[in-house]
C-alpha cells in the first residue's frame, strides 16, 4: 500500500492507473475506521482494480461549535486496517494543501435535499462535504466510489451532485453497519459514555418498532412518528433534533407510508450527535 500525502502525485498516480486501463473505486473517509468503512473497502476491492482510500478530516463541512476539534483520529490504526483490505493507494493530505491560503470555491446542491433535516440543523454541512468530494474527486479520477447508507442525506445529496455535474462516477451506496446490540456503527460512538451507550440503542429500537408497525399495515406517518418521538424521549439524555419519514428519493416528508419510505433520526445523548435511518416497508 502506497500512503500520498502530495495532490499532485496522487494525481499524477491515478491518472497512470487509468491510463492502463485500470478501474479505480475509491472510498473517502475521515479516518477513525471502523466496521462500516471496512465493508465499503471490501467491497470497493471486489469492483476495480486500483483501491483507493482518503483519511481527511474535512474542516468546511463541520459548523461553529461543532467537533472538528476532538473529532477521533488514529493514523496507524487506520493505515494498518486498510492494508488489511487491500487498500492500494492511501491519500492523506493536509488541511494546508485542500485548502491553501485564498481558497474561495465551493460546490452546493440547492434545494430541499441540502436545506432539510440535517441541512436545517447544520446549514453549512452539505456545502463542505460537496466541496471536499468534488475535489477528491478531480484528485482520484475514481469509476466508481462508495458511500455508507447511515449517512442517507449525504448519499442522496453526493448522488444528485454527481449527476447533475456529469461526473462519470458510478456511486454505490452500501447497508448499514451495526453492533450486535443494534447501534449503527459511527466513528463518534466512541465519544459516549457507558450510560450513554445504553440510551444510544433507542435510536435503532425506534427504528425497529417503526418497520413493524409499517410491516403490520400502519400507513399513516404521523402514528409511527408519534411511537418514535415517546421512544426517544424515554431516555433521560436524548435531545431529538429530528424525526421524520421521507421519501428515498427527494427527501419530502410523507403522510403516507410507501416501499420508498425511509425513517430518519438526529438526536444528541449528552455532548454527542447521532444519526440513523430505516426502510420501513422492505
Ligand atoms: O462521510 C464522511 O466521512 C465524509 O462526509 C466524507 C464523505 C468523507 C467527506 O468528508
Amino acid at each position: 500500500m502506497e500512503i500520498i500525502s502530495d495532490i499532485t502525485a496522487m494525481q499524477n498516480r491515478c491518472l497512470s492507473a487509468r491510463a492502463a486501463g485500470q478501474t479505480i473505486t475509491f472510498v473517502p473517509t475521515m479516518g477513525f475506521l471502523h466496521e462500516g468503512h471496512l465493508s465499503l473497502l471490501r467491497e470497493g476491492r471486489k469492483r476495480g482494480d486500483l483501491l483507493v482510500l482518503s483519511i481527511f478530516v474535512n474542516p468546511t463541512q463541520f459548523g461553529q461549535g461543532e467537533d472538528l476539534d476532538r473529532y477521533p483520529r488514529n493514523f496507524e490504526r487506520d493505515e494498518s486496517l486498510a492494508r488489511e483490505c487491500g487498500v492500494d493507494l492511501l491519500f492523506y493530505p493536509d488541511v494546508e494543501a485542500m485548502y491553501p491560503a485564498g481558497y474561495a470555491t465551493y460546490v452546493t446542491v440547492d434545494g430541499p435535499l441540502t436545506t432539510t433535516l440535517e441541512g436545517a440543523c447544520r446549514p453549512t454541512h452539505f456545502r463542505g462535504v460537496t466541496s471536499v468530494v468534488t475535489k477528491l474527486f478531480n484528485i482520484v479520477m475514481p469509476q466508481v466510489a462508495l458511500f455508507g447508507r447511515k449517512d442517507f442525506q449525504q448519499l442522496a445529496v453526493i448522488s444528485r451532485m454527481t449527476a447533475d455535474l456529469n461526473l462519470p462516477i458510478d456511486i454505490v451506496g452500501m447497508p448499514i453497519i451495526r453492533e450486535a446490540d443494534g447501534l449503527a456503527m459511527s466513528s463518534r460512538n466512541v465519544y459516549l459514555s457507558d450510560s450513554e451507550r445504553k440510551q444510544a440503542l433507542a435510536l435503532s429500537d425506534t427504528l425497529r418498532q417503526a418497520a413493524e408497525m409499517a410491516q403490520n399495515g400502519e400507513s399513516e406517518a404521523d402514528k409511527i412518528l408519534t411511537m418514535a418521538q415517546d421512544r426517544l424521549h424515554a431516555e433521560a439524555d436524548l435531545q431529538i433534533d429530528y424525526v421524520k419519514i421521507c421519501n428515498a428519493q427527494s427527501l419530502e416528508e410523507v403522510d403516507t407510508i410507501d416501499h420508498e419510505s425511509v425513517i430518519l433520526l438526529a438526536v444528541s445523548i449528552g455532548k454527542t450527535r447521532l444519526i440513523d435511518n430505516g426502510n420501513l416497508i422492505s
